[in-house]
């Protein structure tokens, strides 16, 4: 096999990802960083890629402090009891105090909001705002693009591994990739990094099945490249035993934020019953969050569960009834509805609005199913795994080490899922991190005098490692009638469907119930150590495939360090979520504290301890 060409890009500030929070980053430190060059690289076109490639109906993460609507303390309040007490009061203000500017910013670039007759924003709930969002991505990538220019972003590159200074293996030197299409080599040297590579799906074996594992709630370009790329450097991760289940409509995995709060639809058991009046008493139990307003999702996923593990499924959304309500029999409304309806899924989860085709629904006669699907692993929605980074110069000096958004990594930053602690962004609060994080890099740059160093032969090692799945196969290629049965190599799809099995049944995924034990996280951290020692046999047969290999090494990253967390954490804090079987009850007393790891480069050995919460303040 002919050794592929190496192309070696130079510059200041690499931002990895352009997400939500990557497209944030670059503009940000373009903006600030004057005479610096700053590189964006994403694994796909930008216009199109990430959680946001299919289009939002809502933007979930907005103030309105104009409007004298929410102030940044009333989101922490809202974000911490969500969390089940646990959030990083710093980051989450950081966020809301910022984030409006964003939303005004992406308007100013054309991004469509729905509004009233006197010109202020339609609301779907407290913090959401409804817009016409098929095209948020494309509008939302102008910026950055613009201000880069075509130079400056690398496009269909994956990223395989940071790299670190050859002087100091505790500081950002880089990343290291290769180009999707052509196979070529990418080393990029940088002297920040801003990683912004995206959430976790499909880690856990997925409801749909075959064919459909490209369809699942989170995007599945979303694969934990995230984690995967932070955690090998040793970087401080904090709440990685975290994750979103959401409850979503059945098989299409259509959002149910809109129908709850705008449309103003209940859910109800195959009985008639609406969970949450005949279920309210059990939230009781967990105080102080239980009764907080509104009802934190985990405790909202809980009392559902609870009803379908009495046999009282399926659970319908009740689309005809809310329709009715709001028409209140006008024939005008009624189609105005109905088009609300529809555009809330064509806007965003198109697969949704195809299975109402499919199954002769029309919203407004019949109701829908909804269910808890797989849990996902991200920083960004109802989700708070990522890396522990150092908050805001003004506030809490408790978690402040360096620059904003900076990981314990020096000069490695992050934004959006990658950051942990720090959930309810969404696709405004991401950006907005991304543009604190890069504004933060650039003066880590300014102020920092000399640049890393990359060692060569170190580099010529990881460009083996990285293509090392197709000379796998090209070696062992003959020794079978058939690609994919080999004794010599396991390919990636057949190591993802590994991964999920492991995941869902020991890890407390949908099959197991959302519920685990000591005994069975062990176990299934003995047959995940398996799984990833059989990952230096992957075998690609292009270079599409060498980039699901890679995507696979990330989702396994990930697959780890979750099961590392649920075994630390001796409770049961987000019922709903997951269950410990052998510590059922959420236990505040000792557990109110952030679970964190670091994984040691040199000795590959795991620490995983707690850090204690602390109160904002100013
Ligand atoms: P992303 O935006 O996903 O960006 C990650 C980027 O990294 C991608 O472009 C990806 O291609 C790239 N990447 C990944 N791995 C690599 C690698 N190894 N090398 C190079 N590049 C890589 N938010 C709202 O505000 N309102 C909504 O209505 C809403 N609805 C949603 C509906 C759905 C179906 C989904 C999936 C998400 C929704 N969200 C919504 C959430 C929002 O999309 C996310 O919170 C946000 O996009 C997270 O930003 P991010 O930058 O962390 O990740
Ligand atoms: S989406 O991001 O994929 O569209 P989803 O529809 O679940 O997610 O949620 C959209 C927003 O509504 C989020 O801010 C979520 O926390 C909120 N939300 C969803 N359901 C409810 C509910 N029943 N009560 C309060 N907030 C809700």
């Amino acid at each position: 096999m002919a050794s592929p060409t190496t192309e070696v890009v130079e510059c200041d500030v690499l931002v990895i990802g352009g997400g939500m929070s990557g497209c944030g980053a670059a503009f940000e430190a373009r903006y600030w960083g004057e005479g610096l060059r700053v590189v964006m690289v994403e694994k796909a076109a930008v216009e199109r890629s990430g959680a946001t490639g299919e289009g939002l109906s809502a933007i979930n993460c907005y103030m309105g402090m104009r409007w004298g609507w929410n102030t940044p303390e009333d989101f922490v309040t809202y974000v911490v009891n969500d969390m089940m007490g646990l959030a990083r009061e710093d980051l989450v203000y950081d966020v809301g105090r910022h984030v409006d500017a964003t939303v005004h910013m992406w308007e100013d670039w054309g991004l469509p909001i729905w509004k009233k007759p006197d010109g202020t924003y339609e609301r779907v709930g407290r913090w959401q705002i409804p817009i016409h969002g098929e095209s948020i991505k494309p509008i939302v990538a102008e910026g950055p693009r613009h201000a880069l220019g075509r130079d400056n972003i690398y496009e269909r590159v994956l990223i395989t591994q940071l790299l670190t200074d050859s002087r100091d293996s505790n500081r950002i030197a880089g990343a290291i990739g290769f180009g999707v299409r052509d196979g070529k080599i990418y080393v990029f040297k940088a002297r920040a990094v801003i990683c912004t590579a995206g959430g976790a799906s499909n880690v856990f074996r997925p409801k749909s099945t075959s064919e459909g594992l490209g369809r699942t709630w989170y995007s599945v370009f979303d694969t934990g490249s995230v984690y995967g790329l932070v955690i090998p450097t040793g970087a401080e991760m904090t709440q990685m035993e975290h994750r979103f289940v959401p409850s979503r409509f059945k098989d299409g995995y259509g959002p149910i934020g809109m129908w709850f709060q705008f449309f103003k639809a209940r859910a109800t058991n195959a009985m008639g019953e609406d969970y949450t009046v005949t279920r309210a008493d059990v939230l009781k139990e967990y105080e102080p969050y239980g009764t907080a307003v509104p009802t934190p999702t985990p405790l909202r996923n809980h009392q559902m569960f609870l009803d379908i593990m009495e046999g009282k499924g399926p659970i319908y959304i009740r689309t005809e009834e809310a329709i009715a309500n709001l028409a209140q029999s006008d024939p005008a409304r009624l189609e105005e509805i109905k088009a609300e309806a529809w555009e809330d899924f064509l806007d965003m989860t198109i697969s949704q609005a195809l299975m109402w085709a499919a199954q002769n629904i029309a919203p407004e006669d019949t109701p829908s199913e909804i269910v808890l699907a797989e849990p996902y692993i991200m920083g960004s929605h109802s989700g708070e795994a990522g890396a522990w980074v150092s908050g805001p110069d003004d506030l809490n000096g408790e978690y402040r080490w360096g620059y904003n958004r900076m990981t314990t990594v020096h000069g490695l930053f992050a934004g959006g899922d990658g950051v942990g602690a720090a959930p309810h962004k969404f696709s405004s609060g991401s950006f907005t991190e991304g543009r604190l994080a890069a504004k933060a890099a650039v003066a880590y740059v300014r102020d920092t005098a000399d640049a890393p160093r990359i060692d060569r032969s170190e580099v010529e090692r990881i460009k083996g490692e990285i293509l090392r799945p197709l000379a796998t196969f090209s070696s062992h290629r003959t020794t079978s009638t058939s690609d994919e049965i080999n004794p010599n190599y396991i390919l990636p799809r057949q190591g993802l469907v590994r991964l999920q099995k492991i995941m869902d049944e020991y890890a407390a995924g949908t099959s197991a119930m959302y519920s685990t034990t000591d005994a069975v996280l062990n176990r299934g951290l003995e047959l995940l150590t398996m799984l990833r020692e059989d990952l230096d046999h992957l075998a690609a047969r292009d270079t599409h495939e060498l980039m699901r290999c890679w995507e696979l090494v990330h989702r396994a990253w990930v697959g780890e360090i979750h099961i590392r967390h649920l075994l630390h954490r001796k409770e049961t804090r987000w019922p709903g979520y997951y269950y410990r079987q052998d510590y059922p009850k959420l236990d505040d007393a000792n557990w109110r504290v952030f679970v964190n790891s670091r994984r040691d480069p040199e000795t590959g050995r795991w620490d995983v301890f707690t850090r204690p919460y602390h109160r904002m303040a100013a």
